[in-house]
């Protein structure tokens, strides 16, 4: 559990202490997603998505570039990724919804890294047979989203190393030593596949040019945390001749206790998207809320939902803006109940769970479809 005492920590493996998104810009260099750059996008999308408008996604390296290029004729493609260790948990999801987004107004095709050597090279006790495992798993939740299966291609690391081993090289001859170590706090007892890995990571973002052999803009929607790899990236990509990639950068859906970033590491705030529905609504019944002591208090005197997590869930991915906008009103006026709050996400949890595990199952059967061929290309 973290505190808003703690220290903020984000990297690719660590995300822990109050988040404070303003200093991530200035610590990371990216660009705050102004009201212009959303003007633009959405000259293209029609309207602003939600995760837009409520600045979901906050920050960005190079969008507006992407967007001349695109109006100007070039198009991108999209790349996104997961590294699967376990369950995908449904904060996963918010860069995921959001890419399947720009795939359908921006007509993009999309990669898919699977990075299923990653964490087992990251935790001593994950092998490779529970990674394969986890690979296929979590591999259905990507194709339940609903992504263009004509243009969407799922990037197995150990499946595609032949293609992205041939990148990944030239990525890794411009990067040394003390540069990934400043970037992700190597040290002298790092193993070597991890001093490595990040010139995987950065192959799919070249991979399109590379296999076209001609430039081709990229965009990368994801979480902040996987910024790190993407300064190595883009310094290396003048020297291999490609354009930088592009990134949009989302927050964290935070667990349903207090504080901290939904994480798999903590099974009992995170809501999986393999959970029994009922175990779900378990989770949320059982949630930390802005609620206060007694019901004749917080009737009195009102609640808090910004610390609250229920209200989070409903933000994030739950409520539309009226129904958002009349539950802050709401709460605060003491005119609803945590229960009552509760109840209704449970409800809207137990219905999506019910819909994205069908598509699960019917993921099965479209799985080699999805996967990455480059003879397809
Ligand atoms: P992974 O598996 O840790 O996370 C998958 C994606 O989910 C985002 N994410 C979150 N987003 C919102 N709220 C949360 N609580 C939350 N937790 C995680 C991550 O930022 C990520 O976008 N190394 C990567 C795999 C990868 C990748 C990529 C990710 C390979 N290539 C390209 C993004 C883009 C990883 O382990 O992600």
């Amino acid at each position: 559990m973290s505190t808003n005492n703690e220290e903020m920590i984000v990297t690719p493996w660590e995300v822990s202490g109050r988040i404070d998104y303003d200093k991530l810009i200035r610590e990371f260099g990216t660009d705050p997603l102004t009201l212009e750059v959303l003007e633009t996008v959405q000259k293209h999308t029609g309207t602003l998505h939600p995760q837009l408008k409520r600045k979901i996604f906050f920050s960005h390296r190079d969008l507006e570039w992407i967007l001349q290029r695109y109006e100007a004729g070039e198009r991108f493609y999209l790349y996104t990724g997961r590294g699967p260790s376990g369950p995908v948990h449904i904060g996963h999801l918010v860069p995921w919804i959001f890419t399947k987004h720009l795939q359908e107004k921006f007509d993009a095709k999309l990669y898919f890294q699977m990075t299923d050597e990653e964490k087992f090279l990251h935790q001593d006790d994950f092998t490779l047979e529970e990674s394969e495992k986890w690979t296929y798993e979590n591999a259905l939740d990507i194709i339940a989203m609903g992504f263009d299966s004509k243009k969407t291609k799922i990037v197995i690391d150990r499946k595609s190393m032949d293609v992205l081993y041939e990148v990944a090289i030239r990525i890794a001859k411009h990067v040394n030593f003390s540069t990934v170590r400043a970037v992700f706090g190597f040290h002298d007892s790092t193993n070597i596949g991890l001093t490595f890995f990040p010139a995987i990571q950065a192959a799919p973002a070249f991979l399109e040019s590379a296999l076209l052999g001609q430039n081709v803009p990229c965009l990368i929607p994801a979480a902040i945390d996987q910024d790190p790899y993407w300064r190595v990236t883009r310094d290396v990509a003048p020297k291999l001749g490609y354009y930088k990639p592009a990134q949009i950068h989302c927050r964290f859906v935070p667990g349903l206790g207090r504080g901290g970033k939904m994480s798999a590491s903590m099974p009992e705030t995170s809501i999986f998207t393999v959970d029994p529905p009922e175990l779900a609504q378990k989770k949320v019944l059982d949630a930390f809320t802005g609620g206060r002591a007694t019901v004749e208090e917080q009737r009195r005197l009102g609640a808090n939902p910004d610390i609250c997590s229920v209200y989070s869930y409903d933000y994030f991915l739950f409520m539309d803006d009226k129904e958002i906008e009349d539950l802050r009103y709401n709460c605060f006026a003491g005119n609803i109940l945590c229960g009552e709050c509760k109840h209704i996400l449970a409800e809207r949890v137990m219905k999506f769970l019910e819909e994205h595990q069908r598509n699960r199952e019917k993921a099965k059967a479209k799985f080699a479809e999805y996967l990455f061929n480059p003879k397809d290309l």
